[in-house]
C-alpha cells in the first residue's frame, strides 16, 4: 500500500481534476502542491459539474481531508470566491476538512497587474499567454525572499514591514510602465479585507500529513498544469513558473521523497496546449478542429481555444523518464472514435537527423519535424465504456502501442468526463 501522485504528462488538462476524483473515494487526504489559481480542474458527478482552481479535487468528497500545500500560491480572494461557489454546489468545506498551509506565499493584486502587464508588453513572438493571475509574479517574489505568507497575515507590524518591503520593488517596476505606485495602507488594507476569511483555514500542513501517514491514512498529491510547462523540464520559456513533476509533491506539502509513492502520469490520449510555445504533434487543420469540437477544448480557468494536435510518444515517454512516472491514466479515448486512422509521433528530425527525445533549446524546439507513425482508427464508440472488453480490437491496440512506446503501462482508462465511466486496471494505491 502506498501513496498516489497525480501529475499531468502533457502541457496541463489531461483530465487530472477527474481522475483525483476517482481516486479519492479510497484516498482520505488530497493535497495540492504547486500552481495556483492557473489550474482549471474540472470534475462530473452525476451530471453536476464542478470547476476547481485552488481547492483540492478531494474536497467534492464528505470525509476527505484537503490540503492546500505550501508549494501552492494562494490567492485569498481567488480562493475564497471559489469555496463560496463550490458551497453553492451544495459542498460542505469548513476547517475540518480544509487546510491551507501556513508557509504557502500569497499572490496580491499587483502581481496579477503586472503578469497582465508585462504580458501586454511582450511582442508577438515573446508573450508567453499566461493566464494573467499573478503566478509567476508571486513565485518571483517567493524565490526573491520578500513574498508575503499566509502565516504573516496574524502579525500585523510584521506584515505592514514585509508589505513595505515588497512594494519597495514594485513599485519601481510600476513606475517603469508608467503606472501609478501603490500606497501601503490601501495594499495592506487590502489585503487584510481578503484574507479575513482565510485565517479559520490555515494550519501547519506537514503536521497533520505526518500524521495522517502515521495513522495509515492513504495520501493523494494533486499535481496542477504538466510535464511539458515544468519550469526545468518544460518548453521553457513557455511554461509555468513552478515544478510540476512528482518531486515537487513532497517539497511542496511538507513530507519526505519516499512518502509520494506511486507516480500516476494522467495523459491525453491525444496532445492539447493552451497558450503559446512549441508544440511539434499541432494540426492547424480539419484533425485538430475535430479533436477540439468533440473533445470540447476550451480551457477551463480562461476559457481559451486549446491547440490540438496528435499524441506524442516521444514526449510522454521523456515525461515517464524525467518525471518517474510508475503508470499512466490515458484519458479521453472517446474522442478518438470516428478516426479512419490515427498518428502517433514516434520520434523528430531535426536538421536532417532523426531523434527519439525532446531537445531544451528553443530553436531546436520550434524546429523538429515529427516523425508519425499511422494506425487504424474505430468506428465503434468506446464512450461510457467501463470495461476493458467492451473496447473495440482497434482501440486495444492503439492503448498497447503507447505502452510500447512511452515503456509505461496504462494503470487506468477514462471513456467520458464522468467519474463513473473510467477502467481500473490496477489499482494505483496498491501497485507498488
Ligand atoms: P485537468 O486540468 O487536467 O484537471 O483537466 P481539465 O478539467 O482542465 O480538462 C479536461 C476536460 O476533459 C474536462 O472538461 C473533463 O471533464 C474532460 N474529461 C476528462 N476525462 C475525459 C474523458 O475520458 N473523456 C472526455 N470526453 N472528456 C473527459
Ligand atoms: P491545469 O492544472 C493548461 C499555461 C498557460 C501559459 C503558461 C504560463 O488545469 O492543467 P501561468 O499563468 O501559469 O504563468 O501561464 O502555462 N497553463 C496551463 N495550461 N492547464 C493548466 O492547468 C495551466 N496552467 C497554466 O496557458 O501557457
Ligand atoms: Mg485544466
Amino acid at each position: 500500500m502506498s501513496n498516489v501522485a497525480v501529475i499531468g504528462s502533457q502541457w496541463g488538462d489531461e483530465g487530472k481534476g477527474k481522475i483525483v476524483d476517482v481516486l479519492s473515494r479510497e484516498a482520505d487526504v488530497v493535497v495540492r502542491f504547486q500552481g495556483g489559481h492557473n489550474a482549471g480542474h474540472t470534475l462530473v458527478i452525476d451530471g453536476v459539474t464542478y470547476k476547481l482552481h485552488l481547492l483540492p479535487s478531494g474536497i467534492v468528497r464528505p470525509g476527505k481531508l484537503s490540503i492546500i500545500g505550501n508549494g501552492v500560491v494562494v490567492d485569498p480572494a481567488a480562493l475564497l470566491k471559489e469555496i463560496e461557489t463550490v458551497k453553492a454546489q451544495g459542498v460542505d468545506i469548513n476547517s475540518d476538512n480544509l487546510l491551507v498551509a501556513e508557509n504557502a506565499n500569497l499572490i496580491l493584486p499587483v502581481h496579477a497587474f503586472l503578469d497582465q502587464e508585462i504580458e501586454k508588453a511582450r511582442d508577438s513572438k515573446g508573450k508567453l499567454g499566461t493566464t494573467g493571475r499573478g503566478i509567476g509574479l508571486c513565485y518571483e517574489d517567493k524565490v526573491a525572499r520578500r513574498g508575503i505568507r499566509v502565516c504573516d497575515l496574524a502579525h500585523s507590524d510584521h506584515l505592514r514591514a514585509r508589505l513595505e518591503n515588497l512594494l519597495g520593488h514594485h513599485n519601481i517596476l510600476l513606475k517603469g510602465i508608467g503606472a501609478d505606485p501603490l500606497s501601503l495602507d490601501k495594499v495592506y488594507d487590502e489585503l487584510m479585507k481578503s484574507a479575513e476569511g482565510l485565517l479559520e483555514y490555515v494550519g501547519v500542513a506537514w503536521k497533520r500529513l505526518d500524521e495522517a501517514h502515521k495513522d495509515g491514512k492513504k495520501i493523494l498529491f494533486e499535481g496542477a498544469q504538466g510535464h511539458m510547462l515544468d519550469v526545468d523540464h518544460g518548453t521553457y520559456p513557455f511554461v509555468t513558473s513552478s515544478n510540476t513533476v512528482a518531486a515537487q509533491a513532497a517539497a511542496g506539502s511538507g513530507v519526505g521523497s519516499k512518502m509520494v509513492g506511486y507516480v500516476l502520469g494522467i495523459t491525453k490520449a491525444y496532445t492539447t496546449r493552451v497558450g503559446t510555445g512549441p508544440f511539434p504533434t499541432e494540426q492547424e487543420n480539419e484533425a485538430g478542429q475535430t479533436l477540439g469540437e468533440r473533445g470540447h477544448e476550451f480551457g477551463t480557468t480562461t476559457g481559451r481555444k486549446r491547440r490540438c494536435g496528435w499524441f506524442d510518444a516521444v514526449l510522454v515517454r521523456q515525461a515517464v523518464k524525467t518525471g518517474g512516472i510508475d503508470g499512466i491514466a490515458l484519458t479521453k479515448l472517446d474522442v478518438l472514435d470516428g478516426f479512419d486512422e490515427l498518428k502517433i509521433c514516434v520520434g523528430y528530425e531535426l536538421e536532417g537527423r532523426r531523434i527519439d527525445y525532446y531537445p531544451a533549446s528553443t530553436v531546436a524546439q520550434a524546429n523538429v519535424k515529427p516523425v508519425y507513425e499511422t494506425i487504424s482508427g474505430w468506428q465503434e464508440t468506446t464512450m461510457g465504456a467501463r470495461s476493458w472488453a467492451d473496447l473495440p480490437a482497434a482501440a486495444v491496440k492503439y492503448v498497447r502501442h503507447i505502452e510500447e512506446l512511452i515503456e509505461a503501462p496504462v494503470t487506468l482508462l477514462s471513456t467520458s468526463p464522468d467519474r463513473d465511466d473510467t477502467i481500473l486496471m490496477q489499482d494505483p494505491f496498491r501497485a507498488l
